[in-house]
């Protein structure tokens, strides 16, 4: 299974230069060693996904209803997501669970829907600095990954620490191959044969300049790009730091 390398657009990019974007990665993204997958927002998705028909590079949204359809003013569903031309969705984004006080329920049967759908999703977990310096970050991110799987989980799982998000910092490669490690054993212990194709990716301020080595560590199976996914250069820069014997 090759690496996969998520773009997370978030709240950014007017059309203009949401086609912009997709165009150069398009033109540009040739002989790579991964997938490509960018999640804009909503409201370019179906364009994004229109000038990238035909090409490699996947579509994903950022969210989605737990329901198919129904009385929520605002809310996207997941078949409406596959409808616009995503064939992924990222769940459970700690922005999602922050800002919105997505609970682990929540985000399991956001992923339940998502699947049902025929979305493949990338379920976020991580923990707060807080709890990394109260030594709790290995038993965080085991009840939310016990907690948002479903039953049947297939696609992949995101650690991002919440303090990495955006601030430039990273956990020390050891910190991330442990924290890998555990939730490839979780994924096992949980999901037998089938736990060991679910891709481990790592996020949180992931850019060129470190992505060659956060992407040699075992049990990294790809990274979620928030920032750096903006600009063709540095998201592309990113997918070409995949070694090529993953
Ligand atoms: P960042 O965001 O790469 O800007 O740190 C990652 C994410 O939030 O998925």
């Amino acid at each position: 299974m090759l690496p996969l390398i998520a773009g997370n657009w978030k709240m950014h990019l007017l059309r203009e230069d949401a086609i912009r974007l997709v165009s150069a990665l398009r033109a540009q993204a040739t002989s790579l060693a991964c997938e490509l997958l960018v999640c804009p927002p909503a409201t370019v998705l179906a364009d994004v996904a229109a000038h990238l028909a035909g090409s490699p590079i996947m579509v994903g949204g950022q969210d989605c209803h737990q329901a198919p359809f129904g009385p929520h003013t605002g809310d996207i569903s997941a078949p409406m997501l596959r409808d616009a031309g995503a064939s992924w969705v990222i769940l459970g984004h700690s922005e999602r669970r922050s800002d919105h006080h997505e609970s682990d329920a929540l985000v399991c049967a956001k992923a339940k829907a998502a699947l049902a759908a025929g979305l493949k999703p990338v379920v976020c977990v991580g923990e707060t600095q807080a709890e990394r310096e109260a030594g709790q970050a290995e038993r965080i991110v085991s009840i939310q990954l016990a907690h948002s799987l479903p039953d049947g989980f297939s696609g992949a799982v995101a650690y991002e620490p919440v303090w990495a998000i955006g601030s430039g910092r990273t956990p020390t490669e050891t910190e991330i191959a442990g924290m890998h490690s555990l939730i490839r054993e979780a994924l096992q212990a949980r999901f037998g044969a089938a736990g060991a194709t679910i891709r481990i990716l790592y996020g949180g301020s992931v850019k060129p300049e470190n992505a060659e080595s956060l992407l040699a560590i075992p049990e990294v199976s790809g990274a979620l790009v928030g920032g750096a996914s903006l600009k063709a250069e540095s998201f592309l820069a990113i997918a070409r730091a995949v070694p090529s014997n993953h």
